[in-house]
């Protein structure tokens, strides 16, 4: 038997770093994918296959010695066959519609898409059961994670979150387009937040000002969410991208992205960390392809719509 699952890239539509003072940001999973198909095999050997590369292990040893790059997949696959006691190996691919590194949750998508799989080659479980198992292996690399990016994974749509762990499912299903493109720099999301730490020691009262304004932008964006109002979503973007420039998280290769776009699309930003990754662009069936075609003379840039379906499971 074959044991499928996938689960979707997210991006952060706002909010980002002043998340981690205390406040609101919204998250959104899109229809990118990572799949991930596992067989029991007679090998007894826990053995991956994937774009980053091929791992061949011994299923009893510790997960803790795998490159990080598969350490959750290694940890959820020795799990489970210790929790079955089987004798088995498992082959495991995993396949991705989405760049990893560069700010749209590759890692999160994997671990849901791993833990769906893998758990699916023993037994049935709810989607809670599989998000608890994900972010359990994310914690493998990524200690204090608030387990959000895998919640988007699991449940799909847009979400709420903050930092205390509070996550709420949005009940409106949005009518746009994003255009995401990739600014080809590997960013470290730990290095961009010390950054910000650094900045907000130094400007305490521009940072806290700015964390104010922000609080109040995302109660706006909710409400425009809510009404599909893509003029005044767009507006909030490109109000959220100043904020993230006077934090400093943006650099010329990205504001010269989101200047390539702001007068075809609604609004542009960076998403996550920043300093390289990701920026988004908002658009709809009457800007999407100008707004892809400023892009993507020089950047590797697909267009996206929010995911409403999360997890997927299958076998056969
Ligand atoms: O680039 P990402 O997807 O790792 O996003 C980081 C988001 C931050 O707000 C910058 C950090 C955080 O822990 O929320």
């Amino acid at each position: 038997m074959k044991s499928t699952a996938s689960a979707p890239a997210k991006i952060i539509l706002f909010g980002e770093h002043f998340i981690v003072y205390g406040g609101k940001a919204i998250l959104c999973s899109i229809n990118k994918r990572i799949t991930v198909e596992s067989e029991l095999t007679k090998t007894g050997q826990i053995e991956i296959e994937s774009s980053l590369g091929k791992l061949k292990t011994s299923k009893s040893g510790a997960y803790k010695n795998a490159d990080l790059v598969f350490r959750p997949i290694v940890y959820i696959a020795q799990r489970m066959l210790e929790k079955f006691h089987s004798e088995s190996g498992i082959k495991i691919i995993v396949r991705a519609e989405f760049p990893s590194g560069v700010g749209l949750g590759s890692s999160s998508a994997c671990c849901v898409a791993a833990a769906g799989s893998i758990s699916g080659l023993f037994e049935n479980n709810t989607k809670e059961e599989i998000l608890k198992l994900s972010i359990d292996a994310e914690r493998t690399i990524f200690e204090n994670t608030s387990g959000a990016d895998c919640t988007a994974c699991v449940y799909g749509g847009i979400l709420e979150y903050n930092k205390d762990g509070h996550v709420k499912k949005l009940e409106f299903v949005p009518k746009f387009d994003l255009v995401v493109a990739n600014s080809g720099i590997i960013h470290s999301t730990s290095k961009v937040v010390s950054m910000v730490r650094q900045f907000k020691d130094e400007r305490h009262e521009v940072f806290s000002s700015l964390c104010t304004q922000e609080a109040s932008l995302i109660e706006e964006a909710l409400n425009a969410l809510q009404k599909n109002d893509l003029t005044k979503i767009g507006k909030l973007m490109t109000q959220n991208q100043e904020f993230l420039e006077k934090i400093g998280v943006s650099n010329d290769t990205l504001g010269s992205m989101i200047s390539l776009v702001k007068d075809v699309s609604y609004g542009a930003k960076i998403t996550g960390a920043g300093d390289g990754g990701c920026i988004i662009a908002l658009a709809d069936k009457t800007n999407l392809d100008r707004t892809l075609g400023a892009l993507a003379k020089k950047y590797e840039c697909f267009s996206a719509k929010i995911d409403m379906i999360g997890l997927e499971q299958s076998s056969t």
